[in-house]
């Protein structure tokens, strides 16, 4: 097995600090093979808050692999979100919008999911493309026949009450088949600032994967119930093992909640026997 932090929603702007000192400890005591951040960098898409972003993953050890959120786009510019949307994001995180990481034990693929226009009035929805679809195929065509295989994108994939009103990500289904023919294990998003995981597939039938959403990982945006928190996931091509690790006011993040999953010939299910610690 191998180790992923999935990290999301930073939010840099709204960030509490003490969160992030010991963030960055904990990710480079324990080592994980790739740190995930699966979007919201920035609350505001502000120059000060992407350099803020830089210099925490600048000091992160392990290798890291980024998507942008809505949150990267500047929405308070019309101009800008229109003409240059990714400029800024571009300058200082990475230009790369199909960011991957490949070993003997993983196969990663990010994928950007926000968009700087939205035919919808709530332009803080996300979706993704036909030709993104490709890069899915081509990108897993070639992957390790034993690495696990991961999608990274900001928007979510599963609905929750407690955000209602909030779509889940565009082009949910086309995504979801192309996952299940790429035999795509595990898919983490963001977002909604709520932990939480199942799993799923396409309508039209297929394999099952595991979609984990993340809440925010370091921001004061909280939904009531769920606090600050990142899973931590332990990842092979048979099993997955998802620590969420809570921010606890006595001032670190621990172990709050453990949930398995294991691989069957239709895909993934959970693990009842291992459902609970
Ligand atoms: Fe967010
Ligand atoms: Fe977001």
């Amino acid at each position: 097995m191998t180790t992923v932090y999935h990290i999301s929603d930073l939010h840099f702007g709204r960030e509490r600090q003490p969160l992030v000192r010991a963030l960055i400890e904990e990710i480079n005591d324990s080592a994980p093979e790739l740190v995930a951040v699966s979007g919201d960098l920035t609350q505001s898409a502000r120059r000060r808050e992407f350099a803020a972003t830089r210099d925490f993953l600048a000091q992160l050890t392990p290798p890291v692999l980024v998507v942008p959120g809505n949150h990267d786009v500047p929405d308070w510019d019309v101009i800008r979100r229109l003409l240059r949307p990714w400029r800024r994001y571009g300058r200082y995180i990475t230009e790369d919008m199909y960011p991957s990481y490949s070993s003997p034990t993983l196969a990663v693929l990010g994928l950007n999911s926000a968009r700087r226009w939205s035919p919808h009035t709530d332009w803080s929805r996300g979706r993704l493309s036909p030709r993104q679809m490709d890069e899915v195929e081509r990108f897993f065509s070639g992957a390790e026949p034993d690495a696990a295989r991961v999608v990274v994108v900001h928007h979510p994939f599963i609905a929750h009450e407690l955000v209602i009103g909030r779509g889940v990500i565009g082009r949910k289904e086309m995504a979801l088949q192309c996952f299940g023919q790429s035999q795509v294990d595990l898919m983490l998003s963001g977002h909604l600032h709520i932990h939480h995981s199942e799993t799923m597939a396409a309508e039209a039938g297929g394999r099952t994967l595991v979609a984990a959403q993340a809440a925010t990982t370091l921001s004061d945006r909280l939904v009531a119930g769920y606090a600050n928190s990142f899973n931590a996931i332990e990842i092979d091509r048979e099993r997955i093992r998802i620590d969420i690790r809570c921010w606890l006011d006595d001032g670190g993040f621990r172990d709050c909640e453990r949930l398995q999953y294991r691989r069957s010939a239709a895909g993934w299910e959970p693990d009842p026997a291992r459902a609970h610690r």
